[in-house]
């Protein structure tokens, strides 16, 4: 298994749900500069189709898009048909519904389309395609998660405790899985300076800082990180450089560090200041 290459573990094709911006966009680049092909889904054609055009002018992969919402009824039979007949090795679900508003004050269908999104969705896309790789002893699922399932927080109740679930399943799944041959983890995402974070209505109602691509790398208090660290990290673990597959990774080891100090933290004194943050920067 250690001798494979990394297109032999997770070849030929990669699912990147989500795939067309930001951290799925980087994601995209990293396994086709590792030789596997892409598919690639988001909801807006036109972004979908000009990163597909993109990774094809740079790489040379075969990329195949699908436009649908993860939250849609049919959105099984949507990927079903789009993999038909391929080895799909590497599976990432990396797409989310964000909710951000108090509880009580959330649309319903909001507060469904979270659940359908970040929990039914990746549940049984996983279940779909992991199937196949356990009969061919190999592969890979990474489920994205985020800093904000630690902490029970004011106005992302709903996103925080979907996101709880991913991880939590990501994490089981390590171990069922990782007895056939397939790698299976959540990948927990920190701040990040994707298009959705700098485009956030709040933030930008808010007056608060908007960062430059030097800060960023900087690392400037307050800065997000880089989409394509964040891209370059998970692939790190994945070429097992350095890294053994565990049931759970970082994008930066100091949300690692983070975490580790809140899971020794009162529950109490976590959760009112975290929703202190919150509503500081979003009321
Ligand atoms: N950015 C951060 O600071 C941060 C922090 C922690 C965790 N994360 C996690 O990292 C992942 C990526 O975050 P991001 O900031 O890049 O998110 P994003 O901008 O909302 O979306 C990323 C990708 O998913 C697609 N997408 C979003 N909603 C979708 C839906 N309902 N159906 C199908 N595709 C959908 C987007 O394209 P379309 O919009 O065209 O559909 C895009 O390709 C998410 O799982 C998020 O929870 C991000």
């Amino acid at each position: 298994m250690t001798d494979m290459t990394f297109a032999e573990r997770y070849g030929a094709w990669a699912l990147i749900c989500g795939g067309s911006t930001g951290i799925g966009s980087a994601f995209a680049s990293e396994a086709a500069s590792r030789g596997l092909n892409l598919l690639l889904t988001a909801r807006r054609t036109e972004v979908l189709e000009a990163t597909a055009d993109d990774l094809r002018s740079r790489f040379p992969v075969e990329v195949r898009t699908v436009a649908a919402d993860m939250g849609q009824p049919d959105i099984r039979d949507v990927i079903g048909g789009f993999v038909s007949g391929l080895d799909v090795g590497l599976f990432i679900f990396n797409a989310a519904a964000e909710p951000q508003a108090l509880f009580l004050e959330t649309p319903e269908d909001e507060l469904a389309s979270n659940i359908a999104v970040n929990i039914t969705t990746p549940t049984m896309l996983t279940l779909d395609l992991a199937k196949p790789m356990v009969e061919r002893g190999r592969g890979g699922v990474v489920l994205i998660s985020s800093m904000a399932s630690l902490v029970g927080m004011k106005l992302f109740v709903a996103y925080g405790a979907a996101k709880a679930y991913e991880m939590i399943l990501g994490e089981g799944l390590w171990d069922e899985l990782g007895d056939h041959g397939v790698d299976a983890f959540t990948y927990v995402v920190g701040s990040t300076g994707t298009p959705s974070w700098y485009n956030n209505p709040r933030r930008r109602n808010a007056d608060l800082p908007m960062f430059d691509e030097q800060q960023m790398i900087d690392q400037a208090p307050g800065a997000p990180r880089r989409p394509e660290d964040v891209g370059a990290e998970l692939f790190r673990v994945l070429d097992r450089d350095g890294v053994e597959i565990g049931p759970r990774h970082y994008s930066h080891p100091d949300d690692e560090a983070t975490a580790l100090r809140q899971g020794a933290a009162s529950r109490r004194d976590l959760v009112s200041q975290a929703g202190k943050g919150t509503s500081s920067i979003w009321y």
